[in-house]
This record gives C-alpha cells, sequence and structure tokens, in this order.
C-alpha cells in the first residue's frame, strides 16, 4: 500500500468491471451512444435539464460552506430537543446518493447522524413483515438517520427485477401509509428525497466507476442488467412515486444530472424542513425550483 500502490493479489473480485463497456458498444441505443462520445467524459447534461453547463466550484463551495454551518446547527437543536429526524435518499442508480449523504454528514457527530445502508433482505428477513427491518434503525430522542435507499425499495428495483410479487407490492402501498403517518404522528420528521438523473450520465457515470479502482466496488449486477430496464425503470418510479405522495409525507424531487446543483438542493430542502435555533433562511436560500419539485418535475 505505499505510494497508493496496491498488492494485486487480495483484491476482491469484481466481476461487473467490463460489463459496462461491453454495454456501451454492443446494446446501447444509438442516441445513447452518441450523448456519449459527445460529452467526452463531462457531466452529460439531458437535454431537458434546465441547465447547459455544471454550477461553477467557487459558487459550490460558498454556498455549501454556509449550508455545513447550518446543518452542524440542526444537529445541535436535534440533540438539545430529542427530536428524531430521518432523511430518505432514494434515486435511480448512480443518482449521486451516497455523494450527497456524506455531504450532509461529513461535519456532524457520527453518533448522532447516521447512515443506514441495509444489503438485499435475508431469507428470515423476506418472510417478515416488510417494513419491520427497517424500524430497528428508525431514530431514537437526538438522532438522525440517513437512508441510502428504504423501504421504497419495494416499489421500484423490486418492481423492475420481479423480487417481490404484484400481491406483496399492494400490500406494500396499503401499508406505507399507514406506517408513515404513524412515524409523522408519533413526532419523526421525515424528509424524502428523490435523485433522477438521465439515461446518458448515469451511463457516463457508470463507466467512469468502471475505470476508478476506488469506485469499481459502487457496481452491481442490478447496474448492469438495469441498464436495459430504462423504461421499467421510469414506470415503477413514476408510480411509485405518485401513490407515495401525500400531504403528511411528500417527496422532492430533485434533478440530479448536475451533482453540484443537486447536492445544494438537497441540504436546503433537508433545513427548509424543520424549524431549529439559528435557522438562517436567507443563508440557506430556496431550492432551485428549475431543479427541486413534486413528482410532476420528473423528465
Ligand atoms: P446499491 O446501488 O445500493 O449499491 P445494488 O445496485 O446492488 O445496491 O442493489 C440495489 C437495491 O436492490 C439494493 O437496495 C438491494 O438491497 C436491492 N436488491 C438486490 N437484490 C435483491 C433481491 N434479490 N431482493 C430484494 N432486493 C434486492
Ligand atoms: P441503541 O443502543 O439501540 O439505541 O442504538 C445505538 C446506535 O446503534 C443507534 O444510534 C444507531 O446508530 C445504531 N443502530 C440502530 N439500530 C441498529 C441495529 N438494528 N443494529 C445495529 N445498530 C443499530
Ligand atoms: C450513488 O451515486 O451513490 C448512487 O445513487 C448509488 C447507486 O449506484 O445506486
Amino acid at each position: 500500500t505505499r505510494n497508493g500502490k496496491d498488492a494485486n493479489d487480495n483484491l476482491p473480485d469484481l466481476p461487473f468491471v467490463g460489463a459496462i463497456t461491453r454495454y456501451l458498444e454492443k446494446d446501447a441505443p444509438a442516441a445513447l451512444r452518441k450523448a456519449i462520445a459527445a460529452g467526452k467524459d463531462k457531466q452529460v447534461l439531458d437535454p431537458s435539464y434546465p441547465y447547459p453547463e455544471e454550477m461553477k466550484g467557487k459558487d459550490y463551495d460558498e454556498q455549501m460552506a454556509g449550508l455545513q454551518l447550518q446543518l452542524v446547527r440542526l444537529m445541535h437543536d436535534v440533540i438539545r430537543e430529542g427530536k428524531r429526524m430521518i432523511v430518505l435518499f432514494e434515486g435511480r442508480d448512480a443518482a449521486g446518493k451516497g455523494g450527497t449523504i456524506e455531504r450532509v454528514r461529513e461535519n456532524l457527530n457520527p453518533r448522532s447522524a447516521y447512515i443506514v445502508a441495509l444489503p438485499k433482505p435475508n431469507e428470515r428477513e423476506a418472510d417478515e413483515w416488510y417494513f419491520q427491518r427497517y424500524v430497528d434503525w428508525l431514530p431514537a430522542r437526538g438522532e438522525i438517520a440517513l437512508f441510502d435507499r428504504s423501504w421504497y425499495n419495494r416499489g421500484v428495483v423490486e418492481k423492475v427485477f420481479g423480487f417481490s410479487s404484484n400481491a406483496q407490492r399492494e400490500t406494500f402501498f396499503r401499508q406505507l401509509p399507514l406506517f408513515e403517518n404513524m412515524l409523522v404522528d408519533d413526532g419523526v420528521i421525515l424528509v424524502k428525497l428523490w435523485l433522477e438523473v438521465g439515461r446518458a450520465e448515469q451511463l457516463r457515470r457508470f463507466l467512469a466507476r468502471e475505470r476508478d479502482p476506488l469506485k469499481q466496488w459502487k457496481l452491481s449486477s442490478i447496474d448492469v442488467d438495469g441498464l436495459a430496464k430504462w423504461d421499467d425503470y421510469s414506470a415503477a418510479i413514476r408510480d411509485t412515486l405518485l401513490r407515495s405522495h401525500s400531504g403528511i409525507a411528500p417527496w422532492t424531487v430533485i434533478r440530479a444530472d448536475d451533482k453540484r446543483r443537486a447536492r445544494i438542493a438537497a441540504i436546503q430542502t433537508i433545513l427548509r424542513s424543520v424549524e431549529f435555533r439559528g435557522r438562517d433562511d436567507r443563508l440557506i436560500g430556496q431550492p432551485d425550483p428549475q431543479i427541486t419539485g413534486g413528482p410532476e418535475i420528473l423528465p
């Protein structure tokens, strides 16, 4: 591990590396291939994305610095007042959930703000009440639970890959408002974020992961097999968001083609979802309405 070099012997098998490039070369629709080639490895902003370019690094850093200070204030208030908070980070594969969560968490006390990233259900969990294993991770007083994916797996990835039956899915949608309403009724602050990324930019990020030894671990068979299922995803996403967008537990959809704008909008949304001592709405600003809204802004 000297000089950042690694002895190769102990690296785990990375069976998905190469599969993204093969998809690009063999199976990808021509328009997608063209968009990737034209992007020259910079962010490929969707034609329907409202900005032609990514946000400038300097503007991002400045705005982010203020938001980080406000997040720390929020955390102090959560601890002092014994609040409980849940933020769900949902979105397409490679939409930037992981990176956004890192930016939310980086200056917070890990005992107070923790990440929940559950693996696929094991055999025992698969036969439990669907919400059961998530309940274990709900916040106690003074805690902020950051969910990297959540119970919404049943609505989207499980539908697209057939991991659960239609009957299970309908049960999920019937129980969902009962479950979320109980949380909110009990005083839990619940924020639901959906990060949406365009198809070409998603593919570009997968290709970049494939080349980066520090990021290859992020690739999974779901990512690879999901490439050909873009439209199935779109339908499942639309269905899920519309059926779970309630007054008590609304979604905030953020168009995340540009990661910087998306991270800022996500943190602004979190900060505006709760009153806290020291909240400064001028410093926080409004989430950009061009990239932030309800399910109706899905492209
Ligand atoms: P991530 O993108 O979060 O790193 P993956 O791409 O591997 O993870 O999987 C996406 C989601 O699909 C995960 O939340 C995972 O738990 C879920 N998943 C994968 N396989 C199954 C399965 N057989 N049954 C239910 N859920 C699954
Ligand atoms: P507890 O002692 O149960 O209050 O949990 C202490 C910390 O463990 C919590 O603040 C969470 O960060 C984490 N935690 C919550 N649920 C679980 C769980 N099911 N398994 C392991 N750790 C958990
Ligand atoms: C991320 O970019 O962190 C993703 O949204 C996680 C994933 O690949 O599914």
